[in-house]
């Protein structure tokens, strides 16, 4: 009950240690409490951390908050994390520690558009290859909070859990809650040294995108709601021929589902909109050696929509109060187990009527007052429905990959990440922003997991026009996909089908690589790469931003094997020539090769091979 055990003592009992887990439990027996802190080593040089509390009293027990927190030592002295917005996902920010409390909140019931992703501490400077750094990741798909604080003795702490609403979790005697898994990362190779430790633990695990990922064609930004099957067909025809592996279906396929306004929830293929229904395309696209994949929502409803009207009741919300809408959609509560069962089975039968490989998943809104239906919040438990609601999809049809999608990039953590293959970074394709957004996306997530797709040369979500070259030399470094109307007169189709086969043979080395992030001084240019394990080659973009009045400054290419020598050539589909004799790695970390000619929002991408 309220104020019971407000404050803990707990005194160890046992510790148990297995290949790679610690467990150790302890109790406090006055307030009725038992505690085990579980620390897993992480098959990438990580470690992950969670705490289970247990009421043993015949009273109810009340948890406020329960946390995983780290020390890191006094020389760590500035910390990072990232922060954004819709469109703008994943932008850095970063402090001086001073004393007190530095927290980060995600309450829509996701971890948002402004996730702290990873909260990280470290000597100063701390930079891509510079200094030492601890960072943690809070793997939970719900509220969260990130916390750093600096108790004025000098001892610092970074750590984070659950964000848990007010009485949500009362546990009745002998339950108990469990905290998300807190991923900590320690390196002294700067923020890329810790990187490389979260890209390797996320390889180690499953489940592993099946690879070579397959070049994506997504069909929003070619034709919005708009779906005419002959048209689709035809665009089925042009992925293939550029080289496209898979092509997704988008939103608009089903039921009433003309605009966001109407259909969420009724998950039928719309016989006004496809007559002779999917087959027909699927067909084409399997015939074309493509994959088919389909977006759904399944977390949600539209008020206009066949759901709604028979279960009104199903959604979140405090009763009484006006439903807050938001894309004119409401959520469902899908921590009901009888709302999740409509779900598993409604969306069984549409991927077992339909020869489905992909699945994007999307959630385009936040929780807002998310509460049950006698009132009581129901945040955590709506997220531990939609991991069941996932799970047993995933279960029922294993060949299918999956992709997290919340309005672009609202649902990137690596809690989802043990159950997708692929998420999607942001809405916004326009691949000037993309420099950025999936620069600090790779601090978290290996590059073969992000979905970064070229889009049309004047950009849907922002109106900038970009060249091809820079589109395509933008997404080369995710998991790319296509996603523009392929028969609008405008586009070069045969620059872009050579862009993705220039991809599809630099893909291996990019989707299994250690990810590099340069140095460099001012905001104009930035370099960034991908090294082989082995250091036996590497694939390096210089990406020139902005102009500047300074000369621009030196292609280095820092992390290759300092006595190897490596052949340099230029990736471009027109121009693909060898950029002079081979030069020793250290030269090409110190002096570098020589900058290409500057001009605003271009890429030049190199190849570096080691020569026996
Ligand atoms: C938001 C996603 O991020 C877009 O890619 C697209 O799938 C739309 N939703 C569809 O409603």
């Amino acid at each position: 009950g309220a104020g019971r055990a407000w404050s803990t003592c707990f005194v160890p009992l046992s510790t148990e240690i297995d290949a790679s887990t610690a467990r150790v439990r302890s109790r406090d027996r006055l307030a009725g409490l038992e505690l085990t802190c579980e620390i897993e080593a992480l098959g990438g040089g990580g470690l992950r951390l969670r705490h289970r509390i247990t009421n043993l009293d015949p009273g109810p027990y009340q948890l406020d908050w329960l946390e995983v927190a780290l020390p890191v030592p006094d020389r760590a002295t500035v910390m990072l994390d990232l922060s954004g917005r819709w469109g703008l996902e994943r932008v850095s920010q970063r402090r001086v520690i001073a004393d007190g409390l530095w927290l980060r909140e995600s309450r829509g019931g996701r971890p948002g558009h402004d996730s702290a992703s990873v909260l990280c501490a470290g000597t100063d400077p701390l930079r891509f290859g510079r200094g030492e750094a601890w960072g943690v990741h809070v793997a939970w798909s719900g509220n969260t909070r990130y916390v750093l604080e600096r108790q004025p003795s000098g001892l610092t702490t970074i750590g984070g859990g659950e964000l848990l609403l007010p009485g949500e979790v009362v546990l009745a005697e002998g339950e108990s809650y469990t905290t998300p898994w807190v991923h900590a990362v320690a390196s002294d190779a700067g923020l890329d040294g810790l990187a490389a430790i979260q890209h390797a633990d996320l390889r180690a695990r499953s489940p592993r995108p099946r690879r070579p990922r397959p070049v994506t064609y997504n069909t929003w930004e070619a034709v919005g709601f708009d779906q005419d099957p002959d048209r689709l067909l035809e665009l089925a025809d042009r992925a293939a021929d550029v080289g496209a592996e898979r092509f997704v279906l988008d939103d608009g396929w089903f039921s009433s589902r003309r605009s966001d306004r109407s259909g969420l929830g009724d998950w039928w293929v719309s016989p006004q909109v496809w007559p002779t229904g999917l087959a027909p395309l699927i067909e084409r696209v399997h015939g074309h050696g493509m994959q088919m994949g389909l977006w759904i929502e399944p977390e949600m409803v539209n008020p206009d929509s066949e759901l709604y009207r028979r279960h009104p009741d199903w959604t979140l919300g405090v009763v009484g109060r006006p439903a807050a809408l938001r894309r004119h959609q409401l959520v469902l509560d899908v921590g009901r187990p009888q709302v999740r069962r409509h779900l598993v089975d409604s969306l069984e039968s549409l991927l077992s009527e339909h020869a489905i490989d992909f699945v994007k998943w999307d959630h385009n809104r936040e929780l807002i007052e998310p509460a049950g239906p006698d009132g009581s919040p129901a945040a955590h438990a709506y997220t531990v429905g939609f991991y069941a609601l996932l799970d047993a999809l995933a279960a029922r049809f294993p060949a299918v990959e999956w992709e997290s999608c919340a309005a672009g990039g609202g649902r990137i953590d690596l809690a989802v990440l043990e159950r997708v293959h692929r998420v999607w970074a942001s809405d916004t394709t326009d691949a000037l922003a993309r420099q950025s957004i999936q620069r600090w996306t790779a601090q978290l997530v290996p590059p073969e997991y992000v979905g970064a797709h070229i889009s049309a040369e004047r950009n849907h979500q922002t109106g900038r026009r970009l060249d091809l070259d820079f589109r395509a030399g933008t997404a080369f470094f995710g998991d790319l996909g296509v996603e523009y109307d392929l028969m609008a007169e405008a586009e070069d189709l045969d620059g872009l089908a050579a862009w993705i086969s220039l991809y599809k043979r630099h893909r291996e080395l990019l989707h299994s690589g250690r990810t590099v992030r340069v140095d460099t001084p001012g905001s104009a240019v930035w370099i960034h790469g991908v090294i082989a394990a082995d250091a036996s080659e590497a694939l390096f973009a210089y990406v020139q931003l902005e102009d500047t009045v300074a000369d621009p400054i030196a292609f280095t290419t820092p992390g290759l094997a300092p006595e190897a020598r490596y052949l340099c050539t230029r990736v471009h589909p027109a121009d693909s020539g060898g950029l002079g004799p081979d030069v020793a790695g250290r030269a090409l970390a110190t002096i570098g090769l020589a900058p290409p000619a500057r001009k605003p929002e271009t890429v030049m991408l190199v190849h570096l091979r080691a020569v026996a």
